[in-house]
């Protein structure tokens, strides 16, 4: 029997390619790392998450980094960072595309990486650089979390040797050194949830997954969870007797995606309502709770 969703049974066509070599390739790099900063979809701090770190990483230091924090919930977020926190694990939130949290970010790398100066220190070796690598799942802003770092100190970029694919680290900040690639997790689909968390926030493809279904489902959530805010962005009234398909009708009826009878255009609504929610567009909201 597979595990249903509000009564839909979802699946991802998706199958993993190239995984034990790309795990292979972060494993040589993480030897060269002091300390791993995984970035986290803050709306989906569980499913953008990869079990297979921990055991990648090791004894190494972890920071947490739940970005994308303008399209979360803020009090969910703060359940989250206390959840971390509890763990024993330095979290904190950003959002990269902003900025925001970036230069905090930077204090945490360079306050989890004094254990290792110290170390050297002792070794009689002065000015040992501390080596960041930023890994997580597709899409989840790696990219324009590093861009954002090395924006300023694209000049201060120096090769090493020993580094396969064309990856180099860059001086960041006094003995503060970022690789400039960072390392994709591939997203765990153990879980029906996880991958229907992963589809509704854009991390993997669309043509992998029924987007109707996907709609469906998230509609039913977003009634139980943000009714209001679900109301207030299209201005339709959400009730308690609403199905997905009257949620859907509304909707396509108040944004005019009609067809030519006047009937509701129904993979238009699909595609505006999905594209909204990935998007933030509905608001701040968040699909897990600690
Ligand atoms: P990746 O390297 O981890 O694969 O992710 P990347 O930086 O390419 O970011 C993926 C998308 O997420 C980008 O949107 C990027 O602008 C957006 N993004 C990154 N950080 C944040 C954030 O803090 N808040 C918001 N709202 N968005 C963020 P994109 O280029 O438009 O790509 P797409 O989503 O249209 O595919």
């Amino acid at each position: 029997m597979p595990e249903l969703l509000e009564g839909y049974a979802f699946t991802i066509q998706w199958f993993p390619g190239h995984m034990t070599k790309a795990k292979r390739q972060m494993e040589s790099e993480l030897r060269m790392v002091d300390v791993v900063v995984e970035l986290l979809d803050a709306r989906i701090p569980r499913a953008s998450a990869n079990p297979l770190l921990k055991g990648l990483i090791g004894s190494k230091v972890k920071i947490v980094a739940l970005n994308k924090t303008d399209m979360a919930d803020p009090l969910a977020t703060k359940a989250w960072l206390t959840y971390f926190k509890e763990a024993g694990l330095k979290a904190l939130e950003v959002d990269c595309q902003k900025g925001r949290g970036v230069k905090a970010l930077l204090t945490a790398m360079r306050e989890a990486g004094q254990p290792v100066i110290d170390k050297w220190l002792k070794k009689g070796v002065r000015n040992h650089p501390i080596r960041i690598m930023i890994v997580g799942i597709p899409n989840v802003g790696k990219s324009t979390l590093i861009n954002r770092i090395l924006g300023k100190n694209k000049a201060a970029a120096q090769n090493r040797p020993g580094v396969t694919r064309n990856t180099q680290w860059v001086e960041i900040g006094k003995n503060l050194e970022l690789l400039d690639t960072p390392g994709v997790l591939w997203p765990k689909f153990e879980k029906v949830e996880t991958g229907f968390h992963l589809a509704v926030t854009g991390a993997i493809k669309e043509d992998v997954f029924d987007r109707e279904m996907a709609a469906s489902i998230l509609l039913l959530r977003l009634k139980k969870r943000y009714p209001q805010e679900l109301g207030a962005s299209y201005g339709i009234a959400v009730e308690e007797m609403d199905t997905a398909e009257s949620l859907l009708d509304k909707i396509g009826r108040a944004r005019g995606a009609l067809k030519s009878g006047g009937e509701v255009n129904r993979s238009k609504v699909v595609d505006l309502f999905l594209r909204d929610f990935k998007f933030g567009k509905l608001g701040p909201m968040t699909l897990e709770e600690p």
